[in-house]
């Protein structure tokens, strides 16, 4: 068993610099359990709500602003233990030329994070985790290359991590333990972010993505419709909150204002482009229309769209756990609808959706995932923005 070695995770995939410190026990069986010592999350919302969605360029300067504070911080927290640090390094003159050329792109980080190595003991980490994608290419290359020369310089082992993995793996935290074992196979894994929606089928020898959306991704199409109604980036939380205020004073009434799209395709893939242009010409038509009854409406149809093919995927394929997670999952009406469908249709499933804080992205389910990977030698990360599963 080995015990207590440390793990620093990084997420920069979008717009949340996400920081966390994972301590981590091997048992025997090969399953891993911890400590969620740290778990930071610094959001940029405010920043792209001004434009409505998040801008590349502009996450990876507000990336490049935050991660270092944050990390210094998190560092910090361990500061009570004897055996976490090793000794401070000051850099040779080839060694800055090397940090200077591998961030050679981020501007103004070089001077930075050279400051931050020689003023920082080097942490006695097992390794430095990473997402490496899906993403937004200039916003993960600050936390890639913050990787590679944090584990170049203190000669930690780097491992890359895919942040949909990262996602998967999410509930298998509470928010301040975790434990990682084999799930029930065959698991089905629904992912809803604001840049996926995919079923994952897992076997013991495979994974295999059984369906995904033709089109937009259900966290996107709240936030367009969000926009729609004039409510603020991110759209989900907001288009949840007026549909719960009009399902609770209308009590909960059948919706159909809107189309389930895709429903009669034999195929596990969803669409929500036509669901968006139905509430477009909705609210042409119906300028006036109350925004809690279209937030509702909305919703019902996205969520009966997954739904719909959920039924499907286990008609067809053997499930023996389901896992919901990604920031949509973070939706209470979403899970209650799933669970009710699962009680209804497959009492006994097990069926876990991830801590709400959880569900959105975070660095713990990065520490996580990265359980699950090799090491890779620092100066071969790469960003792979359209990394898939
Ligand atoms: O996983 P995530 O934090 O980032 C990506 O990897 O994309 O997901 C963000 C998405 C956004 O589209 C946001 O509107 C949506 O998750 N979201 C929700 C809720 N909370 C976040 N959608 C519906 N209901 C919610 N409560
Ligand atoms: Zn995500």
């Amino acid at each position: 068993m080995q015990i207590n070695s440390y793990i620093l995770a990084m997420e920069t995939s979008c717009d949340e610099t996400a920081i966390a410190l994972l301590s981590t026990t091997r048992a025997d069986d090969g399953s891993f359990s911890g400590d969620i010592l740290s778990h930071k999350i610094q959001s940029q919302i405010e920043v792209h709500r001004a434009y409505g969605g998040v801008y590349p360029n502009m996450a990876k300067r507000e990336h490049i602003k935050n991660i270092l504070p944050i990390l210094r911080e998190t560092l910090e927290t361990l500061e009570e233990l004897d055996d976490f640090y090793g000794p401070t390094i000051t850099l040779t003159d080839e060694q800055k030329e090397y940090v200077k050329t591998t961030l050679a792109h981020e501007e103004g980080f070089a001077p930075m994070i050279i400051e931050f190595i020689e003023s920082t003991p080097k942490p006695m980490l097992s390794h430095i985790a990473v997402t490496v994608g899906p993403g937004l290419n200039p916003a993960l290359w600050v936390g890639v290359n913050t990787a590679k020369v944090l584990g170049t310089i203190w000669n930690i082992p780097v491992v890359p991590v895919n942040h949909m993995i990262g996602h998967m793996l999410s509930v298998n935290s509470t928010g301040t333990t975790f434990t990682l074992a084999t799930p029930e196979l065959p698991q089905l894994a629904l992912l809803v972010s604001g840049g996926h929606t995919e079923f994952i089928y897992t076997t013991a020898d495979r994974r295999t993505k059984l369906g995904a959306t033709v089109d937009d991704a259900l966290g996107e199409s709240f936030d367009k419709v969000a926009r729609m109604l004039g409510l603020p980036y991110p759209g989900g939380p907001e288009i949840e909150k007026l549909a719960t205020i009009y399902m609770n004073n209308n009590g909960e009434p059948k919706a159909e204002l809107f189309p389930r799209s895709m429903t009669h395709t034999p195929d596990f893939n969803v669409s929500y482009s036509g669901l968006k242009t139905s509430v477009k010409y909705h609210l042409e038509k119906h300028p006036n229309a109350d925004p809690g009854l279209i937030a509702y409406e909305f919703s019902e149809a996205a969520f009966d769209t997954v739904l719909n093919k959920l039924a499907k995927i286990f008609s067809a394929h053997e499930v023996n756990s389901l896992v919901v997670a990604g920031g949509v999952a973070a939706s209470t009406r979403l899970r209650q609808k799933i669970q009710k469908f699962i009680d209804e249709f497959y009492p006994g499933l097990s069926v876990t959706f991830p801590e709400k804080l959880l569900a959105t992205d975070n660095a713990v389910m990065i520490g996580i995932a990265s359980l699950l990977n090799e090491p890779i030698e620092p100066n071969t990360l790469t960003a792979q923005g359209n990394l898939s599963i």
